[in-house]
């Protein structure tokens, strides 16, 4: 019965965060939440922002652990720049990263509702290529590849550009990005943000 309740609240909309565990071999998730500390003042606040390029801080709840152990060692080797995630990933373990790989892969978000400005409907329909990857609706469960749905548009855009210029580089993404145009950019970023079910922010 306690089950039965739970998801009449999620269905009523008053509970939008749920946490499942994940068995995950190679982190320990209570260590990872302990490690997690510093990392809250800008990936657990709802609605922060990056001050310049102005961008939303990606949401890291419900990533998959390895997206987020392979995103923290860019960072580190300098190959993904970024300063303050330079300075934060520099003196990481490799197991630091996959305690909190573990750790924020946990959550799930039901019920998200992202704002957007592109054009959700018409991105749908631009995303059709990027589904086998990133799953249809943003959510896929292929570890190789970083759950979109319920991401921000802004810091979609932004890694699309990044990918686009060859600021980011990924073999896979950067022949992609090429041959998408900004206007594309916000459209398909507007669909995966506008998933009600996906990422969310890391906060207990
Ligand atoms: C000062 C704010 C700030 C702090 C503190 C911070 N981050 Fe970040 N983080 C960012 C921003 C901004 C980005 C996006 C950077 C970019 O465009 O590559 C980011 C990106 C990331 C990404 C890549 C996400 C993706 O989808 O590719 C991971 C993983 C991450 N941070 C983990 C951490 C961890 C773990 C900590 C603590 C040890 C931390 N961050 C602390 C601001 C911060
Ligand atoms: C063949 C598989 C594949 C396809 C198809 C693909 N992607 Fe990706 N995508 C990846 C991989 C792998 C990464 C991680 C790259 C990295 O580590 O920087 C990625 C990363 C991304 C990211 C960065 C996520 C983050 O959290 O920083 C975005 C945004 C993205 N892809 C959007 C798209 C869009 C939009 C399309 C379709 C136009 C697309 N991808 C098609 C494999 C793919």
């Amino acid at each position: 019965m306690k089950t039965k309740s739970l998801w009449s609240l999620v269905a009523a909309g008053l509970i939008s965060v749920l946490i499942v565990p994940e068995v995950n071999a190679a982190g320990d998730a209570e260590a990872g939440k302990t490690k997690f500390y510093t990392c809250e003042g800008c990936h657990g606040v709802v609605g922060y922002t990056n001050a310049y390029p102005t961008y939303h801080v990606p949401r890291l709840g419900g990533q998959h652990a390895d997206y987020i152990v392979a995103a923290l060692k860019a960072y580190r080797s300098g190959q993904r720049k970024h300063g303050s995630m330079l300075g934060n990933s520099a003196t990481m373990s490799d197991q630091d990263m996959q305690d909190i790989g573990a750790y924020v892969s946990r959550f799930r978000s039901i019920n998200v509702n992202l704002p957007v400005t592109g054009n959700a409907a018409v991105g749908q329909g631009k995303a059709e290529s990027c589904g086998g990857c990133h799953g249809e609706d943003g959510n896929t469960t292929d570890a190789n590849f970083p759950r979109l749905a319920g991401q921000h548009e802004s810091y979609l855009v932004k890694a699309l550009e990044d990918y686009k210029s060859g600021a980011r580089k990924n073999a896979i993404m950067n022949g992609i990005a090429e041959g998408v145009s900004e206007e594309d950019m916000k459209d398909i970023a507007a669909f995966y943000a506008s998933q009600k079910k996906g990422l969310t922010i890391v906060k207990e």
